[in-house]
């Protein structure tokens, strides 16, 4: 991110914190709970928002090497996601064309070649055909038509992205925009490491999961021995991209920045930066590391979905974190701002963020799903210091071409 924009964004939150005050989108908006439990919209969302829209299915670490693959079944469909020898990156059905059987089953591993278990057609990771066993007793096979089906696939800037449908538009410069393809360009995500993935399965609609990540209100209460021991809360730096946004918060240190030179400050060491990525997509960055957030809604059940978090280090992050870890420090070291800096390792790093999310604001979410499945609620409300949820809500209606969420104007008195 340009250094301009990071001063701006960090000018923004000292202003805040120095007056006091939370960001002000000036009017609450109600937004009605039939969307996280109705089956059609469900539906609907399943259909448009994620089988039939693009889709960030990783970072370039996901796939490290010639060879890496990665099966996806988060679509409703089989998919491998492969890169070649080449270092290309491919996206294919992962169904055999003899008989459909998914041709790799493992999540993530290194192949060349990839053998159907049923009669062992194999293809390499390009999706060509190369062997079909007793060719004479089966019959001619053209190994020109029957490569696996590719799905379109483009990696870009440390991204891959897929569209699981065979003549999908995946138009990046379409999907980000300019300004928003050039910003996550500048954070470098094609150099970090792939450490690990926590998976969240509970009983809360993706929504309820997505909305827990889009306002920091809940920072100093619901979070107050926990991450409010490493961000201040009720502070907020919020820039819309389309659908998706910017989404930026300080932490401690930013109490101090006024100290230093400007010229210095670095976005990053100071706040917790964040892309929202349509649908579903929570994207962290850093100069050092990257936390992915992806959220799906359940293939049948609209008060369930799965989140998947993945973890991205620098080399150097993670040799850092990794002696850190050899000194025995845990995640209790995480939340003691008197530690010293780097005093804990990468497993505590990443157990803060993914049992953050899990005991604490997903917690919240099921208590959300079986309010709104009681048929008594008819909305929640997100408040004048909630726009990220107002943003979401807009897009998300908006894609499914619903009517929009009802605004709450502010009181005259209130403006006087
Ligand atoms: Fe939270």
């Amino acid at each position: 991110m340009k250094h301009d924009t990071q001063v701006e964004i960090l000018e923004e939150l000292l202003e805040q914190l120095e007056q006091g005050r939370n960001i002000d989108a000036g009017v609450q908006v109600r937004a009605p709970v039939d969307t996280y439990v109705c089956p059609e919209v469900a539906e609907r969302e399943r259909d448009e928002l994620f089988r039939n829209h693009p889709q960030l299915i990783g970072l370039s670490g996901d796939l490290p090497e010639t060879g890496s693959y990665m099966t996806i079944g988060d679509f409703g469909i089989p998919i491998l996601a492969t890169r070649d020898k080449d270092g290309h990156f491919h996206a294919f059905l992962n169904a055999c064309r003899h008989r459909s059987v998914q041709v790799a089953t493992d999540a993530r591993g290194t192949k060349n070649v990839f053998t159907c278990p049923f009669h062992m057609w194999s293809y390499r990771n390009t999706g060509d055909l190369v062997n079909v066993p007793d060719e004479g007793d089966f019959g001619d096979v053209d190994r020109a038509c029957n490569s696996l089906l590719e799905l379109p696939a483009v990696e870009r800037d440390g991204l891959l992205w897929i569209h699981p449908t065979a003549n999908g538009d995946l138009d990046l410069d379409e999907l980000l925009g300019k300004d928003l393809a050039g910003e996550l360009a500048s954070w470098a995500l094609s150099d970090l490491r792939y450490t690990g993935e926590y998976v969240i399965e509970k009983r809360l609609n993706w929504k309820f999961a997505n909305d827990t990540f889009g306002e920091t209100y809940h920072f100093q209460k619901l979070h107050k021995n926990t991450l409010g021991q490493l961000y201040i809360g009720n502070n907020l730096h919020l820039r819309e991209f389309g659908r998706h946004h910017r989404f930026v918060t300080a932490n401690h240190a930013i109490r101090d920045l006024r100290e230093t030179n400007q010229a210095e400050w670095l976005l990053s060491q100071n706040a917790f930066v964040l892309y929202y990525l349509f649908p579903n997509v929570q994207l962290l960055v850093a100069e050092d590391n990257a936390t992915l957030v992806r959220i799906y809604p359940d293939a049948d059940d609209p008060s369930r979905s799965t989140t998947k978090i993945s973890f991205y280090f620098s080399e150097e992050a993670i040799a850092l974190f990794s002696a850190a870890a050899a000194d025995g420090a845990g995640i209790d070291d995480v939340y003691d701002r008197d530690a010293v800096e780097n005093s804990f390792g990468l497993d505590g790093i990443m157990e803060v963020f993914y049992s953050t999310v899990e005991l604490e604001d997903y917690e919240m979410g099921e208590m959300q799903q079986r309010a709104a499945e009681s048929g008594i609620i008819d909305y929640v409300v997100f408040g004048r210091n909630e726009p990220a949820l107002h943003h979401f809500h807009r897009s998300f209606r908006d894609a499914l071409g619903l009517p929009p969420c009802e605004i709450v104007a502010v009181a005259a008195e209130e403006t006087a």
